[in-house]
């Protein structure tokens, strides 16, 4: 009897440590990754970017798919995180905006009353966006690709102020002066990002993170009225994939975050991984939470810190370890590669 010949099957992420632990499945090793693991701490990166503006950066399929690449090859990290911007699906829907080194994203003419609602027309489609993502689902074989967009209320919060604020005082003052108001802008912004994570999803991304960096200005109370029903619709059109849902500063929402359809709830590193899964409540994964700071500390702080949080994420019915925010730029990507290290052989089954 002849066995018929089938090809080899392709290498998949879906067992992929990341992945089961997202799932809440058993893990061979606690999975990591880093957020901006891609990015300003990396020489590689600055090198590529030398000339090209980072929003500019983010058309180039070549570069996105190198830059994406990068910190995969240098830390061994679990999953790739696409080198993107949240203002990315704002820019081509037409905003005039631009990400201003030092600053942030800085939006030409900020957005103020209904009329400016007609500029932000639904997305369609992101080609560019679209050929990287395939492109870094062919290099990246077994390891998953994670998507990713900005949440509305912080997209909102860029064109309400015109840029990065620290008190979010105009975003507020429109949401609780003119809720109406609010209400279709929060509408266009989901729609937006909605498609903006579809077109990830449907070129080959295996997760996606939603990124609400800056809802931690709001109480609980406000965020379910404002905020909440919008990401939830979000989170609902993309459940084919496991969505994890991340904001700074967020210790009062993680519950109400966890509520609006996420699998994972990120955790900033303001709230302990075990007393945040008290919080959250069953049936989540968490991802999190080492202070993006403890980096700067002498090598035993460092390992001792990783070991914490590995400790405490042990209260999770699934643990992704990540930084409580971003990759500092100054950060020295040799002590990334011995946190990855650690972890792994600290986790392994
Ligand atoms: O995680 C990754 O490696 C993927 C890349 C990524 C970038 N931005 C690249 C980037 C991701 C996930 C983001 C998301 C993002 N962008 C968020 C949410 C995450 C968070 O930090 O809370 C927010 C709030 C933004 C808006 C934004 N874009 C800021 C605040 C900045 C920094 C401005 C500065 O220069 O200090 C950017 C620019 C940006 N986005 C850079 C990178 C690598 C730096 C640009 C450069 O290299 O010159």
């Amino acid at each position: 009897m002849t066995t018929p010949l089938t090809p080899p099957a392709a290498p998949s992420p879906h067992d992929s440590a990341f992945l089961r632990a997202c799932r809440r499945e058993p893990v061979p090793h606690t999975p990591v990754w880093f957020m901006r693991q891609a990015g300003r701490a990396l020489p590689e990166y600055r090198a590529l970017r030398e000339g090209t503006g980072m929003l500019e950066s983010c058309f180039r399929p070549d570069l996105v798919t190198e830059i994406t690449l990068q910190p995969v090859r240098r830390f061994g990290v679990d999953a790739a995180i696409l080198f993107s911007d949240i203002v990315v699906p704002l820019k081509a829907v037409g905003v005039d905006l631009d990400i201003v080194p030092g600053v942030g994203p800085v939006v030409a003419e900020p957005f103020r009353t209904a009329a400016d609602l007609d500029r932000l027309p639904p997305l369609e489609g992101a080609p560019e966006i679209t050929a990287a993502v395939q492109s870094l689902v062919g290099e990246l074989g077994a390891t998953p690709l994670i998507g990713f967009a900005g949440a509305p209320f912080t997209l909102a919060s860029y064109l309400v102020e015109g840029g990065p604020s620290k008190d979010q005082r105009r975003t507020k003052a429109l949401m609780y002066g003119d809720p109406q108001l609010w209400a279709q802008l929060m509408d266009r912004l989901a729609t937006i990002t909605l498609a903006f994570l579809r077109v990830q999803i449907d070129a080959g991304a295996s997760a996606i993170q939603l990124f609400d960096s800056w809802v931690g200005a709001l109480p609980a109370e406000d965020y379910r009225t404002y905020v909440q029903p919008h990401s939830a619709r979000i989170l609902a059109g993309v459940s084919d994939v496991p969505r994890i849902h991340f904001g700074v500063g967020t210790g009062e929402l993680l519950h109400d975050m966890g509520a609006a359809g996420a699998d994972v709830v990120g955790v900033d590193f303001r709230v302990a991984l075990d007393d945040a899964v008290r919080r959250i409540g069953p049936g989540k994964a968490v991802q999190g939470n080492l202070d993006p700071t403890v980096v700067f500390a002498p090598t035993e702080v460092v390992r001792a810190m990783t070991e914490r949080v590995l400790e405490q994420g042990k209260a999770a019915e699934g643990h992704v370890f990540n930084l409580g925010h971003g990759v500092l730029p100054e950060t020295d990507p040799d002590v990334l590669t011995r946190i990855v290290a650690h972890v792994h052989e600290a986790t392994a089954a």
